[in-house]
């Protein structure tokens, strides 16, 4: 939680402006986001309201009380930054933005609300006016889950963009209606894409998870029976020490604690894995992922780029023409590269019983839908891009093959090879080979510049002179 200070510098911006304390907020009430921009809990640790997001603002719940301004929930959270001249009224139906086209609900209460309150706990609840709750933050979880809030069967934790940017990431937490607690990417379809399980599975329906006050962070089944201990909890409860469990933008879940006397930092009490490789699809299509000093690193498949340099989660693509296969491009010799030491999603359209390599390799290049083939020495699994999931793992003996288009290094097609940038150069070349003694006089004489490049360029072909 070390980048959590990310929001430092802007929270800090909000807490230094005007809030009200007030534990009642009655309908009516209102906040912008430069005076009046929260409303905080009774003892001054949560506050409600605006928090800088990008150029703009967004509504959500924050730690204000602590030094590392922490954000544990966003009303909306997919929805642009509003302006500094946004207004969030407070209604018998909710909270809305108005806009020009009307009132933009960011949260509808299921009763007339009559007053609100900003509780202790972090949870912003609405009542009706017999004191019943009509709506809480708690029941809506957006990547945090803080002590005595549970997410019920069905409920699921989104992970943030990233540590400045609350709208949904690509990771999430489940708590399935078959008991088990499993962490899926957004985009993956099925068991097989999970990296994280409570091994829960048959605990029955509506089992929820549980974080305790002392940190512990444990699964319920429907008759209230302990079923899981993921923490073991019994951590410290004196004042000014708090915990709370995030998924985190890398996909990993973590239960963090925080002690306002002590270092005053948030710090990990426990991780759903050391290991920043296990998050599926952290490595976007077609790349994989490498520790490196502990770190995730994504590295492209040989041949092939990444797509956005500044976002691994994009994935890699081809740096060669790709359906070349099937068209018979002359331009291109196609072969298979080998990459060791790595797993990947496990799905082919064809397996074969091989044990040569060789053998795996050429029945690749022969196929035009194959473009990779993974060999462990006993079955060539033939697929077809893109490969997902991709990371280092030294123990296994399988080796991926994957099919690249090479340009033949042929003198004729290099001189009008596609991608070349520069302008001219099969000019020079028609020169140089038409008149070489020619062009050899005017080097010398004048253009120095024609001669760097005939002499690097076309050295072994025509400018020997
Ligand atoms: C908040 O409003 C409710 C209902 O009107 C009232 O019972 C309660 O005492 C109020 N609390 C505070 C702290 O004013
Ligand atoms: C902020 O709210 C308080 C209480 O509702 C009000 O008295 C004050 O005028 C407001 N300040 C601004 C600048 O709107
Ligand atoms: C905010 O309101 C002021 C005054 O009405 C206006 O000049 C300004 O353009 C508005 N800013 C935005 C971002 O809407
Ligand atoms: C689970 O909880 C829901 C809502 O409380 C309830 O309708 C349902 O019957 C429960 N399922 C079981 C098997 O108890
Ligand atoms: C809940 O767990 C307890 C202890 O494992 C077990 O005895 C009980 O049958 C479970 N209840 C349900 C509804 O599965
Ligand atoms: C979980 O830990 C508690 C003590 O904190 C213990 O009483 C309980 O039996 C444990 N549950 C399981 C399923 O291990
Ligand atoms: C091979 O390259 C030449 C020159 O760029 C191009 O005209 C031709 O279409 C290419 N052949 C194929 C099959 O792409
Ligand atoms: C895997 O092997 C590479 C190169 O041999 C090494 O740098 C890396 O630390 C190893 N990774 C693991 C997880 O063992």
């Amino acid at each position: 939680m070390a980048c959590m200070a990310c929001l430092l510098l802007a929270l800090a911006f909000v807490a230094a402006e005007a809030q009200q304390m007030q534990s009642n907020i009655s309908r009516g009430s209102s906040l912008t986001p430069t005076t009046n921009s929260t409303w905080l809990s009774r003892s001054g640790l949560y506050a409600f309201g605006f928090y800088r997001q990008g150029n703009g603002y967004a509504v959500g719940i924050f730690l204000a009380g602590i030094l590392e301004k922490t954000v544990v929930w966003t009303a909306n959270r997919d929805d642009p930054p509003v302006s500094k001249n946004a207004t969030l009224l407070f209604t018998g139906d909710g909270l809305a933005l108005p806009t020009a086209e009307g009132q933009n609900y960011l949260v509808k209460s299921s009763g007339s609300a009559s007053y609100a309150s900003m509780l202790d706990s972090g949870n912003f609840v609405l009542y009706n006016s017999g004191r019943e709750i009509v709506w809480q933050s708690f029941d809506h979880p957006t990547d945090t889950l803080l002590p005595g809030q549970r997410l019920l069967a069905g409920d699921k934790l989104f992970s943030a963009k990233s540590e400045a940017d609350h709208s949904t990431g690509i990771f999430l937490l489940n708590m399935q209606h078959d008991g088990n607690l499993v962490q899926y990417p957004v985009d993956g379809t099925g068991s097989a894409s999970a990296f994280y399980a409570s091994s829960t599975l048959g605990a029955g329906e509506n089992v929820t998870l549980n974080l305790g006050a002392d940190g512990h962070l444990y699964l319920l089944n429907k008759t209230g029976s302990n079923i899981r201990n993921i923490t073991d909890g019994g951590l410290p409860t004196d004042e000014g020490k708090f915990y709370l469990m995030r998924i985190d933008a890398d996909g990993i879940f973590r239960l963090y604690s925080h002690d306002l006397k002590k270092d005053a930092i948030w710090s990990v009490v426990w991780e759903s894995s050391k290991d920043k490789c296990v998050p599926k699809g952290l490595c976007g299509l077609n790349s994989y992922c490498v520790l490196s000093d502990l770190k995730a690193e994504c590295r492209c498949l040989p041949r092939f780029e990444s797509v956005n340099q500044g976002n691994p989660a994009s994935g890699c693509e081809r740096n060669f023409v790709a359906d070349a296969c099937k068209n018979r491009n002359e331009n291109f010799t196609y072969t298979m590269e080998e990459l060791e030491s790595t797993t990947w999603e496990d799905v082919s359209y064809m397996s074969l019983r091989l044990s040569e390599k060789g053998a795996c390799k050429q029945g690749c290049l022969e196929d035009c839908d194959c473009e990779a083939a993974f060999f462990d020495g006993t079955n060539c699994r033939k697929r077809r891009l893109p490969l997902r999931y991709g990371r280092r793992a030294n123990g296994t003996s399988t080796i991926a093959l994957i099919k690249v288009g090479v340009p033949k290094p042929d003198t004729d097609r290099r001189i009008v090879q596609p991608g070349s940038k520069k302008k001219g150069r099969p000019d020079i070349l028609i020169i140089c080979l038409s008149f070489t003694a020619f062009i050899h006089f005017v080097v010398v004489l004048r253009d120095s510049v024609v001669e760097t490049q005939c002499l690097g360029i076309y050295k072994n072909e025509c400018c020997e002179w």
